[in-house]
């Protein structure tokens, strides 16, 4: 093996940057040539590609962003845009690729190692929404940031006596709301892996002001529905007025925190490294601490689950 490609793919993270920046460092070291190809599957089909140095690599470890840029392709879903895909990689000369970011990027990737391309899948989203994984990159960071709004909208709650709705990223599972909940303190959470309970949540709310509580926050999941129809649904049922805040897209920007960057670089070394023995179709993943390895098939195939702990937790720390 004597050249690689990287490319970054799907909704960005905080700590793609670290991974690309620690794929092409390790891979110079091993003696590897490294062209980073951008945009994702959409440069790799345009042949947008440029060579990486441990140079131009340099001063991005704490960005945010990916300085590959990245897109959805629509194009390279097609058996078309593959066939296409894999015209571009022979013309690139590259012997295997490491691709980073999340469910979707795994399954291109699958794609092109079924068509005989040796790739190496980093996961890497704000939403933890890969088995075989502990922790995604840029799920810690996306916990914080979000973090660091909800305790400044606590701050007013409690002020004004207000019951807050707050809304974050999830279309299709709850880790990031879940997570932030329970370090939030929050009174409820509603996760797309639980049923909407309307009723359960009104008794809980009311219970919450009988018990003293003169504020409440409630988190909810972009997948659920928008805060602004569960605020509408609420004062239709139970009289409640609610403050709404959508995070949005603030979550998915800014430094990685230490964890990130950590894992990043670790998840980056362990992919370069499992390219050269000869490993293909699989995923990085971290598991109690350790690196280790699986079909990418895993990050689709198997639905993490959310931990019952964290959700009791929930439960018992919000009364
Ligand atoms: O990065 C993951 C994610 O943030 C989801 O939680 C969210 O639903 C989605 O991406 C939104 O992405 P975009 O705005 O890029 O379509």
């Amino acid at each position: 093996m004597k050249r690689i490609g990287v490319l970054t793919s799907g909704g960005d993270a905080p700590g793609m940057n670290a991974a690309i920046r620690a794929v092409t460092r390790c891979a110079i070291y091993k003696g590897l040539e490294v062209i980073g190809i951008r945009r994702g599957f959409e440069g790799l089909l345009e042949g947008d590609v440029i060579p990486l140095t441990s140079r131009s690599v340099g001063g991005i470890i704490h960005r945010g962003g990916t300085v590959l840029r990245t897109a959805r392709s629509e194009r390279f879903k097609k058996p078309e845009g593959q066939v296409e895909a894999l015209d571009r990689l022979r013309e690139l000369d590259l012997d295997g690729l490491i691709l980073i970011g999340g469910e979707g990027t795994f399954k291109g990737a699958w794609a092109l190692h079924q068509r005989g391309i040796p790739v190496v899948g980093i996961p890497c989203t704000i939403d933890n929404d890969i088995e075989g994984t502990d922790m995604t990159i840029g799920f810690d960071t996306a916990v914080n940031t979000a973090l660091d709004a909800v305790r400044k909208l606590r701050d007013t709650a409690s002020s004004h006596d207000r019951l807050f709705i707050i809304e974050v990223m999830g279309r299709r599972c709850g880790f990031l709301a879940a997570q932030v909940a329970l370090a939030s303190g929050a009174e409820y959470v509603l996760l797309p892996e639980m049923p909407f309970d309307l009723d359960h949540l009104c008794k809980k709310l009311h219970y919450a002001r009988r018990q003293g509580k003169t504020h409440s926050l409630i988190i909810v999941a972009e997948g659920v529905m928008g805060a602004q129809d569960l605020a509408a649904k609420l004062k239709d049922t139970a009289g409640y007025e609610a403050r709404v805040t959508v995070l949005g897209h603030i979550q998915r920007g800014g430094s990685p925190t230490a964890f990130d960057a950590t894992l990043a670089s670790r998840m980056g070394a362990h992919a370069v490294k499992a390219l050269l023995e000869g490993e293909s179709g699989i995923m990085i993943g971290s598991l109690c601490g350790q690196m280790v390895t699986h079909p990418l098939p895993v990050a689709w195939e198997e639905k993490k689950p959310l931990s019952d702990e964290v959700l009791s937790l929930m439960e018992m720390l919000s009364i």
